[in-house]
């Protein structure tokens, strides 16, 4: 008999890849996600990546009675990846509300109902973002939260407290916080990979559809920082290889290998790399030229910040494999079948 695993946001960019994953390692899949950021073809691709359809129920995790009811269809729920969430900074800023309704009571409903349906895992998909502006890199799971720079990146803080309150308040619950950094890339087949609503605030689809013409020109936020080139250095993870890691993470809880209920992993290359890195590495891996400017900085960037990943290259035996050129490859592949099928 499988095990089943509920995957929320399981359309969306970063939860389809690890459907894949999941299934890839034997795990039955149930998907719920509003389809506010994603669409339900996503469904039909993973289907045809990994020869699997999961379950598929449109569900806002914001919806109590909704949720309990899916626990009380789909019986057996061992454990729940969590990425459903509003994730876009600048939006953040300008409603607060929306990401503090939508990413908190999310997380709160799904913990409240767990012990009742006998579900103990859940892996939380955090990210770097908790960090701010590190002060010694690279930066290690110990490194102090600082103080967070959005109502998103305030968010992922306080959704990582929820977790460790509940957790050490006697819940059966266990958990697993994987704390991301700047996920990147697309499937190898190019059926599964980022698709933005409107225009990407994200730099490596900037990137990829400047390449292909829908943007005129990438502009370059920021050239005179503290940095070698001048530019922001960040910790670019490929997608696929952050999948795996919450596998990693969901064997672990299922078969009693965690340390502490609750426990929290870097998931990063430990590599940082510039912004003109990544465009020279774009070149270098496809053969097309970018058309990009150096401009003014974008307000609530953080300088440079790339991690330590020692912690989850022993403990979990996780190290990210995909080289950077191989990444964007698959990124501009990607870019390439979103135009063969007339969706970009
Ligand atoms: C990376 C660098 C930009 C666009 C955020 C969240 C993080 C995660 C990933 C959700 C920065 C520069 C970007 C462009 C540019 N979000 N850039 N031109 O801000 O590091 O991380 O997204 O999971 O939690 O904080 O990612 O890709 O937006 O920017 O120069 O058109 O690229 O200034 O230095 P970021 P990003």
């Amino acid at each position: 008999m499988k095990k089943r695993i509920l995957v929320t946001g399981g359309t969306g960019y970063i939860g389809s890849h690890t459907v894949v994953e999941l299934q890839n390692s034997g795990y039955e899949v149930i998907i719920i996600d509003n389809l506010s950021n994603s669409s339900a073809d996503v469904v039909d691709n993973i289907e045809k990546v990994s020869g699997i359809r999961p379950v598929f129920e449109e569900l806002d995790c914001l919806d109590f009675a909704g949720l309990d009811a899916l626990f009380t269809k789909y019986k057996g729920i061992e454990a729940i990846i969590h990425f459903a969430a509003s994730k876009a900074v600048g939006e953040s800023v300008q409603k607060p509300l929306l990401y503090y309704r939508n990413n908190l009571v999310s997380l709160i409903n799904l913990l409240e109902l767990m012990p009742k349906h006998g579900v103990n895992g859940i892996v939380f998909s955090s990210s770097c973002t908790v960090y701010g502006e590190p002060d010694q890199l690279p930066v290690t799971e110990q490194a102090p939260i600082k103080p967070a720079t959005s109502p998103y990146g305030n968010t992922k803080q306080i959704n990582e407290e929820i977790v460790k309150d509940t957790v050490t308040s006697g819940s059966p619950i266990n958990a697993i916080l994987l704390r991301y950094f700047n996920p990147i890339g697309a499937h190898p087949t190019a059926l599964l990979g980022e698709l933005p609503n409107g225009v990407p605030q994200n730099l490596v689809p900037y990137i990829t559809q400047t390449a292909i013409g829908i943007r005129e020109q990438l502009s370059v936020f920021g050239h005179d920082y503290n940095t070698p080139d001048g530019t922001c250095i960040r910790d670019f993870i490929n997608v696929v290889d952050l999948a795996k890691a919450h596998v990693i993470a969901i064997d672990r809880i299922l078969n009693g290998k965690q340390k502490a209920k609750v426990e929290t992993f870097n998931i990063g290359t430990g590599i940082g790399l510039s912004v003109l890195d990544l465009i020279n590495a774009f070149e270098k891996s496809t053969g097309v030229k970018l058309n990009y400017k150096l401009t003014d900085r974008r307000v609530g960037d953080i300088e440079k910040v790339w991690a330590n990943p020692e912690h989850a290259n022993n403990e979990l035996g996780w190290k990210a494999e995909t080289s950077t050129e191989d990444t964007l490859l698959s990124a501009w592949k990607w870019q390439l079948k979103l135009r063969e099928r007339g969706i970009q």
